[in-house]
Formats: structure tokens, sequence, C-alpha cells
């Protein structure tokens, strides 16, 4: 299914953990209740003792925060309430100390309708910037076509002063880039070179797949509304026949705007601007596999995000997931996993069940660390924060939220109190609010008394914080921790090839890596890891049931050498033919023949 790889063979960012922050909710370290970089680089430390190898930082650039920092004013700045480039250079300097790489965030597709450029683009049709943007004139007193902002509400804005229309993908504050222009192009680069010169490891590309639109401006065919897709959405949100309806009317909706020709061959002139640089690298906010290109030539890590796309992830899921994304992979491309990020619900509240929410948590960690790719994790997920539905419209600050609220009050006639809470499902507010440090007021976050710019989940004074977790050896920080650390320590965890067992079971996962598919070919005893290469095979298996099992794998020359267990077992080998389980378990064994 995928080639064995040594770990010399493997890049910075095959190996390293990934950990997303978001620069406003992670630490606010000059107390105004604003996350910035004093309170991350006082958090290095954190960050290194967890383990990760990588921060991928969502904007830190200056923005008027219409779209929570996606809306950039400046490619080369830093938003004052972060700090100054010199706290930015200091943090990434930092960073580097402790052995952490830093990458950032690169908006591509738009900018801030507050942009200096645009400002410049639409002061007056013959401005030499009027076609760094999409401008049209209107058709039949209307706007250019029937095109739907991905945001809500039409994908044109008139502008009276000028007679025509911009074109946003997003937001009306975050006008398209016209990326057809080469002086568009020549102006990124140059901000991707800047960041670069300074030392930054990479970055991670938003939006990838609307960076060009259809020059032709046909009208979609959508048969319904933006707003009636949202309220089908809504009624159809727990049938899997009704999702897949949607998700054909949205493409429908968006045929003309989204995952246009060119965005390969930008992506390649973006690959080799970045590859002037040793050791960088890419990821796209894409699941589409096409973005690795060869597998050389433009990304270098694409989401899976196909695996998040379910209500529960169970074995069967995952298997088909992996089953149907490794060997999409072209020839060299390395994979790349997450569950959730500053877009999606929080990934314990998504994937908890009520019930064994913690169990389930600490499962579908172990999951992104023993998976062949590359991890993603969002900040605060390793202490288990939550969802935080907000409890009054005026306390949101996405306007995706604010949107959705007022056109299904307006549109719809929905009453508000329900209006609130379909804001809250599909707005984002609920899993940015700020990370909770301690159980002391404000989550420990910004000091008692300081308006936080978002409310902080009171669940910090239910053990829902760093310091008390710190000192529990039984909590998920613990666990994330220690899980951290048996991911680095095993090679075969990192770069093994993925062999799933077990094809059918529906309770529990069992997969092998290691550099070798079979393991009765493969490693003796003798051949340990010490080497930190070829030679070891590790056995997963994650119990994602409330039942204990008695498995039996059909490797009798073999025993497991216990590497990892959640639960204490009775001793530190295990026999292959007769492996118990407990409910919930994760398991970790090496390969070794028996002598
Ligand atoms: C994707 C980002 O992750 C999201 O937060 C943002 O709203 C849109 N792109 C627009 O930039």
């Amino acid at each position: 299914m995928n080639t064995g790889t040594s770990m010399q063979e493997l890049e910075w960012w095959q190996k390293a953990v990934f950990y997303q922050i978001y620069p406003h909710s992670f630490a606010d370290g000059n107390g105004d209740g604003i996350g910035d970089f004093y309170g991350m680089i006082d958090r290095l430390d954190y960050l290194q003792e967890l383990g990760v190898g990588a921060l991928w930082l969502s904007p830190h650039y200056p923005s008027p925060f219409f779209d929570c920092g996606y809306d950039v004013a400046d490619y080369t700045g830093v938003a004052p309430e972060h700090g100054t480039l010199d706290d930015f250079k200091r943090f990434l300097n930092e960073a580097h100390q402790r052995g952490i790489r830093v990458i950032l965030d690169l908006v591509l597709n738009h900018t801030s309708d507050q942009h200096p450029w645009f400002i410049e683009s639409r002061s007056s049709r013959d401005n030499p910037k009027r076609d760094w943007y999409v401008w049209r004139d209107g058709k039949g007193g209307g706007p250019p076509n029937n095109w739907y902002s991905g945001f809500g509400g039409p994908a044109w804005e008139y502008d009276p002063a000028t007679g025509q229309y911009y074109y946003h993908y997003f937001f009306k504050q975050q006008p398209d880039l016209n990326w057809r222009n080469p002086e568009v192009k020549q102006a990124m680069w140059d901000a991707v070179r800047f960041w670069l010169d300074l030392g930054v490891d990479g970055f991670r590309l938003d939006a990838v797949n609307t960076i060009f639109e259809d020059p032709a401006l046909p009208d979609h065919a959508a048969e319904m509304s933006l707003p009636e897709l949202y309220h089908q959405a809504l009624q159809a949100a727990s049938s899997e026949a009704g999702q897949a309806q949607l998700v054909r009317q949205t493409e429908v909706m968006f045929q003309y705007q989204r995952e246009q020709p060119g965005m390969h061959e930008l992506m390649q002139e973006l690959r080799t601007v970045v590859d002037e640089y040793p050791d960088r690298m890419l990821v796209g906010e894409t699941g589409e596999i096409a973005y690795y290109g060869d597998g050389t030539n433009e990304l270098h890590l694409a989401f899976n995000f196909p695996l998040m796309k379910t209500t529960r992830i169970t074995p069967t899921w995952v298997r088909a997931n992996q089953q149907e994304r490794l060997s999409a992979l072209p020839p060299g491309a390395w994979p790349c996993n997450t569950l959730g990020n500053h877009d999606s619900p929080r990934v314990y509240s998504r994937y908890g069940d009520g019930q064994n929410d913690d169990a389930l948590a600490r499962l579908h960690l172990a999951l992104m660390l023993t998976l062949r790719g590359t991890p993603f994790l969002y900040n605060g997920e390793e202490i288990g924060m939550t969802d935080l539905p907000l409890e009054d419209i005026s306390q949101f600050r996405d306007n995706l939220g604010v949107w959705v609220y007022h056109t299904v009050v307006n549109e719809l006639g929905m009453p508000p109190a329900d209006a609130l809470a379909y804001a809250n499902y599909l707005g984002r507010d609920k899993c940015r609010t700020p990370m909770q440090w301690a159980n002391v007021p404000n989550g420990g976050f910004s000091p008692a008394g300081v308006r936080t710019w978002l409310p902080v989940n009171p669940n910090d004074a239910q053990s829902v914080n760093v310091a008390e977790q710190l000192d529990d050896p039984d909590s998920l920080l613990s666990f994330y921790r220690r899980m951290l650390r048996v991911r680095k320590q095993n090679p075969a965890l990192i770069a093994g090839d993925y062999t799933v067992l077990h094809e059918e079971a529906e309770d529990y996962l069992t997969f092998l890596r290691g550099s070798v598919a079979d393991p009765s070919t493969g490693p003796s005893a003798s051949s340990g890891h010490a080497s930190g290469q070829a030679g070891q095979t590790c056995l997963v298996v994650l119990n994602m049931s409330d039942q204990a099992h008695t498995l039996n794998f059909d490797l009798d020359a073999h025993t497991a050498e216990l590497v990892f267990s959640s639960h204490a077992r009775g001793g530190d080998s295990d026999d292959l033919s007769q492996l118990t389980l407990a409910p919930f378990e994760i398991y970790i064994g090496e390969i070794k023949r028996k002598t």
C-alpha cells in the first residue's frame, strides 16, 4: 500500500508533530485580553515539554479582524495587538532554540478591504492597482452573475464610486486578488520571501481552492438559493442521504468558483519560490490529493480532511479512509492527518459520545500519532477543551455566525433562540475561546477583571486547565505528553509502513507500523530499533468500544513487547494468539520474533 521509509530519509516536517496556535487565544502576555507574542514566548517551554516539533500560527498580521485575522491588511507586518516584528523575531528565535519549527498562515485568495492595495484599487478605474482585484461591470442593472459568496450573500459588491462590482469569495470585506495579474504574484512572492528570509519554516496555505474563478463568469445552475441550502443543511444534519444531496447542490452552486484551472501551475510556482530556501515546507488547507502534484512539485502536505467528515470516528471509517487516501497518494507524497482546527468543532466535543469523552479523546490522539503521516493538533485539545456555545449574538466575534443568525431570523423566520443555536453550530467562535491555563479567574489567560476577546469557557474550574492537569499523572495532558514521547521514541510509528489487520472488526482498529509489511519475514528478536530506523515493527490496537476483546493475530512466531498501554497490563510481553484488551484500551507493542 505504501513504501517503507527510514527515519534518515525523512524531512523534519514528516517527523514533527505540528501544533496549531490561534494567536488571539493562546496566551495573553500583556494582559489586554488578547493573545500575543509575549505570551507565546512564555509558553514555549510548555510546548517543548508537550513534545511538539512545529507550530502553525493562524494569521498574526495586521487585520481589521472582520474574519478573525483571515482578512490581512499587511502581509509583512505583525498585528499591534500581538506585538511588533521584533517580538515576532524573538519568538521565532526562541522557538528554534528549543528545536521547534514555525510555519505561518498565508492567505493568498484575498486581502482585507482595508489593505492599501485594495484602497488604491478601488480609488479609480485607471488606478495602477485596479487590476489587482477582480472588477467587473454589472449586468441588467445587477451584479455580473448569480454567484454566491461562500460566507453568505452575493459574491459581488457594487462600488458606487467607480460604478463596478468587485468579487469576493468570502466576506465583502475580503476582496479576491486577481491572480492572473503577474504583479499580484510578484507582490505575494515578495511577502513569502520576506518571512523565509527571517527564518520561518514554511506556510499553511489558506483557501487554496478558491484562488481562481471561471473568467467567463457563467451563472451557476443550483436549484436553490444559499439561505435555502443552509435551511436544508439544518434539516438534513442527521441524515447521510440529505447530507450527500447538500454536498451535490453546494458543488453545483460553487462550480465556477472553486478548483479552477491554473491552481496547480500557481502552486508549482510557489513551490519553486519556497525551494529557493533549504528545508522549508508548504501545507495546504485542502483535502485534495491533486495539490501534492507529482509528489515533489506542489505542496509538501495536504490535510486528510475526509477523515474528519463524520460524526463518529469508527474503526470501519478509519480503515476505509486510509485505504482510499494512502492508495491515492502519488509516489513520494507524505500523508497528513488532523481531527480539529480553528474552523471546526473541538475534537473533544465533536467526537465524544457524552459518556466516554475522555477515553475517546485519548483514542483520537493515539490515532493521530500512530497513523502514517504528519499529525496536526489544535491548541487546547491537549487539555480536553470543549466547544463553548455563546449565549447572546452580541458576544459573537465570528461574522459567519452573525450572518447565519440574521439570515435565518430575517429570511427563514426562525425564532431567535433557535437561530442562536444554529449560529453557534455553524459559527466558529465556540472552538476559538482562550486557552485555559489554570483554575483562576479568566482561566489564567488574562488577569482577573480583564474582558477577554471571547469568553473563557467556565469549565476551567472542572480541571479543564493546564496547571491542574500538569500535576495529575492521569490527566489528558499527561497522556498527551506520554503519547508524544512514545511516538518520538519509536521510529516505526513515524516512518513505518501501515498495514491493516482485522479488516472487518467493528469495535477495534488494529494495524502494523513497520518497515516490513509481513512481520513473519521481519525483524528477529535481536533487531531492536536502537539504530533509529528500519527494523522496528509496532502493533497498534485501538479498542474504540466499551467492550473488552480478546484478539488473535496470525503471528504465532512472534510476541509483542509492551511499548505503551493506556491500561495496566499483566506483564511486558504479550502472546499474539490471545491479546486481551480492556474497553477503550490503547495498546502499542513492538513485534519481536520468539527466540
Ligand atoms: C479558511 C480559514 O481557515 C478560515 O478561518 C477563513 O475564514 C477562510 N479560509 C477565509 O480566509
